[in-house]
C-alpha cells in the first residue's frame, strides 16, 4: 500500500507518519518534508497525487488553522481549508485513492449541552470553522471514497507549526515556570487530544472503517480550567490556578463555548480505539519526563 502524508512535518502529521512507517510512505509539505507541495496550487496537486505518487491512501493534514490569522485572510484560509481540499479530493478521486482529511470541533458553535454526533448541524462562528466546513462539503462533492475525520484540542511531541510551536499543555507548563499564577477560562468546554492516539484512530479508519464523516477526539471532556488543573496535578507544578472566563481573554475571534465530539460514527462500527483524555495526557506527559 502506498501512502501520501500530506502536512508530514506538522504536528498530527509527524505522528501518522510513524504511524504508516511500514508502509510505503512519501511524506509532503509546503516546507521541511520529502516532497514539497503548496496544496493551494492546484496543477502541482494532481500532478503530485495523480501522476508522480498514485498513492492508494491520501492523509491530508495540512491546513491554515491559526485562528486570528485566518479572520483576518478569510481568502487565504479558504484556498488552503476549502479549496485546497477539493483538489486533493479530486485528485484522489482521479487515482483511485481513499483520502482522509483532518476537520475540526471549531465547525460547531455556541449553546451546545452534550456531545456533537457527526448528524448534528455544524454553525461555525469563525473564518477558521468557516472555512473547515466548507472543505468538508467540496471533499464529498468531488470524491466518494473519503473519510472526514473532525478532531479537537491536539497536543503532541511535535511542534504545531501554525500556533509558533506551541499547544495547550507546553503553554501551561511554560507559564507556570515563568509567573507565579495561572489564569485558565472555566466557560469553554472540549476534548484534547494526544496526537499519537489520533494517528493511531486514523490506521484503523484507513484499513476498516466504512467512507464518511468521522468524530476522532479523546474520549471524556474537561474544561480549560480542569485540563490545566490535570497538568499541573501530574507534574507537580507548583503555581496557583486562577479560575477565568473568556470575557477575560478578549479576542476578535469567537470560539464555541461548548464542542465536545462524540465518535459516534467509530462507536457504531466497534473502532473507537481512542483513550480517555485524562489516560492520553498522563502517556503525553510520560514522554516529556523522560
Ligand atoms: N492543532 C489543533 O489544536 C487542531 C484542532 C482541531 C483540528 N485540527 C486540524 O488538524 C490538522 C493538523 O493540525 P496540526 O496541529 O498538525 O497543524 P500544524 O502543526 O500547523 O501542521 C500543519 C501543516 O500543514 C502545512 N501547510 C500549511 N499550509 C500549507 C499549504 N498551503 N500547502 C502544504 N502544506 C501546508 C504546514 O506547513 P508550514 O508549517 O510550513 O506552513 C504544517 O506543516 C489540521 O487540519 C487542523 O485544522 C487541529
Amino acid at each position: 500500500m502506498r501512502v501520501l502524508v500530506i502536512g508530514a512535518a506538522g504536528q498530527l502529521g509527524t505522528e501518522v507518519c510513524k504511524v504508516f512507517a511500514d508502509r510505503e510512505l512519501s511524506r509532503a509539505d509546503l516546507t521541511d518534508a520529502d516532497l514539497a507541495l503548496d496544496v493551494t496550487d492546484r496543477g502541482a496537486v494532481q500532478r503530485l497525487i495523480a501522476e508522480h505518487v498514485r498513492p492508494n491512501l491520501v492523509i491530508n493534514t495540512a491546513a491554515a488553522h491559526n485562528v486570528p490569522k485566518c479572520e483576518q485572510d478569510p481568502a487565504h484560509a479558504f484556498a488552503v481549508n476549502a479549496t485546497a481540499a477539493r483538489d486533493v479530493a479530486a485528485a484522489c478521486a482521479a487515482c483511485g485513492a481513499r483520502l482522509i482529511h483532518i476537520s475540526t470541533d471549531y465547525v460547531f458553535g455556541c449553546g451546545g449541552t452534550r456531545p456533537y454526533t457527526e448528524t448534528d448541524p455544524p454553525a461555525p462562528l469563525s473564518v477558521y470553522g468557516a472555512s473547515k466546513l466548507a472543505g468538508e462539503h467540496l471533499i464529498a462533492a468531488a470524491c466518494d471514497d473519503y473519510a472526514i475525520v473532525r478532531t479537537s484540542g491536539l497536543y503532541g511531541a511535535a511542534p504545531c507549526r501554525a500556533k509558533d510551536g506551541m499547544n495547550f499543555v507546553r503553554l501551561m507548563l511554560h507559564l507556570a515556570a515563568t509567573r507565579p499564577e495561572v489564569s485558565v477560562v472555566t466557560d469553554e468546554t472540549a476534548t484534547p487530544t494526544y496526537t499519537v492516539a489520533l494517528a493511531h484512530q486514523l490506521r484503523v479508519i484507513a484499513e476498516r472503517a466504512e467512507p464518511g464523516l468521522y468524530h476522532a477526539t479523546c474520549n471524556g471532556s474537561c474544561t480549560w480550567h480542569e485540563f490545566a488543573r490535570a497538568v499541573f496535578d501530574y507534574t507537580g507544578t507548583d503555581v496557583t490556578l486562577v479560575e477565568a472566563t473568556s470575557a477575560d481573554f478578549p479576542s476578535p475571534v469567537r470560539r464555541p463555548d461548548y464542542s465536545v465530539l462524540q465518535n459516534k460514527h467509530l462507536q457504531d462500527q466497534g473502532l473507537d480505539i481512542m483513550p480517555d483524555w485524562q489516560d492520553a495526557l498522563h502517556a503525553y506527559l510520560d514522554t516529556l519526563a523522560g
